[in-house]
């Protein structure tokens, strides 16, 4: 029977489970295969530590550099889950390149070095499979990779952050004391969000998530710094409690990435704290839950729910992974990566969404004339305008929503509005789903 035989690069949360996980699944791997998926070697800087924690038997391998993994002789599978950039990225071209198929958990590598690693694969005749990367625990990247094969995949969108989901849905009919911080604070204790929450709340880490749905479904690298985004940290209380109580709708933090496919793909992609109604099933997705919504030519709707993170979801991703790549080593014929397709990406600003905008303006007449003026001049029409009786510190507060409108021509109308002496600069701006 033949072995197959795969090396583990950091034994952290996610990679100890992918250890457990492949050890506790090696009689069921044999019976579906027919063949040993075998733990041949491990790094880590602890390697010892963890190995004992971990009961490994002698027999597989430790060394505290993950670089060796890609040179010792017989490693057919490289599990990179290390973290970072400099060491996975490292590992996995030299793993690539001498032909060692290559699973990965990181979205920062692949966001970044998509066409480095794809050209090291070619080079290798390596496969490079990432599950764990997107969405954690719910396998998205294999349904839309070969899934949906006969499908054109025309969107993808959803709830791609835990961290920002738990604090955004915790503030959903709150106490009157909770804030985004008392939120946040809530859910590093929970162990939900990273000490250093920057990447997450900024919008970063859907950003790369993006990059990396962009780049499998068009075979072209999107790099992160070409989608546009926004974080959730401008959002209030008052505009959750707002949305819900007047607009029957909730704030979500959305990756969108939205396909028209011609000779040249049209591709839309970026990242925005967005209004959802709240009978949209993306509302119901709460707590650390993530969601990705799919619009697919033939399969049409689907939505794809589950936990985004967490060592048993994201190990069971990976080891995912390395089970189909066990089937394409042992297959007569592995499936091929897309090939690249032409790709325009279009600017952010010729988007189109109908938006929730709340100023704070002096309380005296022709004020909400001039708002309405300059958003009627770029041809955005209101679809409703909410004045408060009740004066705040920046002045009265006015929530107004509008029909869909480009981005760009919104913005214009913004920087005018809020250029004008009697509306404060202190303003949210959101989205809103259709
Ligand atoms: N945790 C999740 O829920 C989750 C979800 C989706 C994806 N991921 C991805 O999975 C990967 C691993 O995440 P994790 O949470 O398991 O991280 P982690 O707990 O920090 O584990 C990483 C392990 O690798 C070791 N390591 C890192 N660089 C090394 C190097 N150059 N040499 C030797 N050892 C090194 C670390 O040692 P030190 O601690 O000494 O640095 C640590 O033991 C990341 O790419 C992450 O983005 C994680």
């Amino acid at each position: 029977m033949r072995t197959i035989h795969v090396a583990v690069a950091g034994l952290g949360f996610v990679g100890r489970e992918t250890v457990r996980l492949l050890r506790a699944n090696r009689e069921r791997f044999r019976g579906r295969l027919g063949a040993d998926v075998e733990l041949a070697a491990v790094a880590d800087r602890d390697v010892h530590r963890e190995a004992r924690r971990l009961g490994l038997p002698v027999s597989v391998l430790r060394v505290r550099d993950p670089r060796r993994l890609a040179s010792l002789p017989g490693i057919d599978i490289v599990v990179e889950v290390l973290g970072g950039l400099d060491a996975p990225r490292a590992l996995a071209l030299s793993s690539l390149k001498t032909g060692r198929h290559l699973v990965t958990a990181n979205k920062r590598l692949l966001s970044h070095c998509w066409d480095e690693l794809r050209r090291a694969a070619a080079r290798g005749s390596a496969r490079l499979y990432f599950e764990a990367s997107v969405a954690g625990g719910i396998p998205v990247l294999q349904a839309l990779d070969n899934g949906f094969a006969a499908n054109r995949i025309e969107a993808v969108y959803g709830i791609l952050n835990g961290t920002t989901n738990y604090i955004l849905s915790s503030l959903e009919h709150a106490g009157p004391g909770a804030t985004m911080q008392s939120a946040l604070a809530q859910a590093q204790a929970a162990g939900f969000a990273e000490k250093d929450p920057t990447m997450d709340l900024s919008g970063e880490d859907s950003v790369q998530k993006v990059s990396v749905l962009a780049s499998l479904l068009t075979g072209r690298a999107l790099p992160p710094g070409r989608i546009a985004r926004q974080g959730i940290t401008g959002i209030e209380r008052q505009d959750i409690d707002f949305a819900l109580g007047t607009l029957s709708r909730t704030p979500r933090l959305l990756g969108v990435l939205r396909l028209d496919w011609g000779k040249t793909v049209r591709l839309e992609a970026h990242v925005f704290p967005t209004l959802v109604p709240l009978e949209h099933p993306l509302a119901a997705v709460r707590r650390q839950y993530n969601a990705v919504m799919v619009k697919a030519s033939h399969a049409d709707d689907l939505m794809f729910y589950g936990k985004g993170a967490g060592p048993g979801p994201t190990a069971s991703a990976v080891v995912g992974d390395v089970f189909m790549l066990c089937r394409d080593i042992l297959g007569a014929a592995p499936s091929k990566p897309r090939p690249p397709v032409k790709v325009e990406l279009i600017p952010v600003s010729e988007s189109v969404s109908p938006y929730y905008l709340r100023l704070f303006a002096q309380d005296k007449p022709g004020v909400l004339a001039k708002i309405a003026a300059a958003l009627g001049r770029r041809g955005i029409s209101i679809a409703s305008i909410h004045q408060s009786d009740v004066p705040a510190k920046d002045g009265v507060p006015i929530v107004l929503t509008t029909h869909p409108a480009k981005l760009g021509a919104f913005k214009a109308a913004l920087r005018e509005i809020l250029g004008l002496g009697s509306v404060a600069r202190r303003h949210t701006m959101l989205r809103m789903l259709p």
